[in-house]
């Protein structure tokens, strides 16, 4: 049973909680190969921090953890390194609000091996699949997506990576036809997108009127077409979906089920849905996909130098 705690408390003990673990692993050093290690957290603070990667038959347990980035900002980065890559799973169990997380420790060398696995296995995924399993995403709720032109830049910077993929994966793919993002923010991914890409038709759409406001104002001079909706109610069919607001921080894990149920039924036969975000995908989408029929052409991505790795799903509905 989740207690009633105030968005502020919660974020101060995440903060305290992940700089103790990362305090912790600096301690602890290389723990003997074939050690089984427990971590305990809280369901309430941490359970999207911890993930499962899998790749040629093996399930390593991993954990993201804070970082700072260039400019000093402490961040929760959507990329993972091998330093994310704790060991093979062992197992997670609850008792009360507590999960006790187990792993076996393996040699620096096992740990780079089951990296390379994940970058070179065409079907590796990394799933956050604890957060639905002990119940514990974190919506922000409308409050918390007020954006200005300072962090409309630095969402965009954030999300480089998955714009470079996108854009990479329709060169390949797609010539032309109507791209959707049912929760556009600031509009930024999609403008990315139409400044590389212009024989698509690009519409966006938010809840929040004051995002669609922003949007419009910031994207006047670009042929993207901009409305309020809510996306679970959305009819607007598409060649090409994407759905970056299924995750952890924006939605509750049944609404992000129920909005990807919906929305990819409005895409055309043969079009394509790119699931991805900043903080973890909530929704198990290989299971789904394959339910509702659609291909899953790639589960994660990596960045150009191979030295991280990102949940970036590509779906196709067949055609
Ligand atoms: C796209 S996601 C986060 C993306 C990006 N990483 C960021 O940090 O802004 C946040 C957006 O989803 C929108 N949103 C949340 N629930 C929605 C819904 N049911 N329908 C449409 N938009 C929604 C919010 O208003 C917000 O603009």
């Amino acid at each position: 049973m989740k207690k009633n705690i105030s968005k502020h408390d919660l974020a101060v003990r995440w903060l305290i909680r992940e700089h103790q673990y990362i305090k912790h692993q600096k301690q602890t050093g290389d723990i003997p190969e074939g050690n089984i290690v427990s971590l305990i957290e809280e369901v309430n603070l941490s359970m999207g921090s911890y993930f499962l990667a899998h790749a040629e038959d093996e399930s390593w347990l991993g954990r993201k953890f804070i970082c700072e980035n260039k400019s000093g900002r402490q961040s929760w980065p959507s990329v993972l390194s091998d330093i994310n890559l704790l060991g093979p799973f062992n197992s997670a169990s609850l008792e009360g609000n507590h999960v006790t997380f187990s792993y076996i420790a393996p040699s620096s060398r096992r740990r780079s091996i089951f990296f390379q696995s994940l970058l070179t296995d065409p079907m590796g995924e990394v799933d956050f699949c604890f957060i639905r399993d002990f119940d514990g995403a974190l919506p922000s709720g409308d409050k918390f997506w007020q954006v200005d032109h300072l962090s409309a830049e630095r969402m965009a910077r954030e999300e480089r990576h998955f714009q470079i993929h996108t854009e990479l994966s329709l060169k390949v793919l797609k010539t032309q036809g109507v791209i959707f993002d049912p929760a556009c923010s600031s509009g930024d991914f999609l403008a990315s997108l139409a400044n590389k890409l212009p024989n698509f038709n690009y519409i966006g759409s938010d809840i929040s009127p004051k995002m669609i406001e922003f949007a419009r104002e910031r994207h006047k001079e670009r042929p993207i077409s901009f409305s309020i909706g809510d996306a679970m109610s959305s009819r607007q069919r598409c060649d090409i979906l994407i759905l970056r607001f299924l995750n952890d921080e924006v939605m509750q894990i049944g609404s992000a089920a129920l909005a990807f149920k919906h929305l990819i039924d409005l895409l055309n036969p043969g079009g394509i849905a790119f699931v991805f975000g900043h903080t973890p995908v909530l929704v198990p989408i290989t299971d789904l996909a394959s339910e509702l029929g659609f291909e899953v052409i790639k589960n994660t991505a990596s960045s150009l130098d191979k030295c991280s790795i990102f949940q970036f799903y590509m779906l196709r509905k067949h055609p």
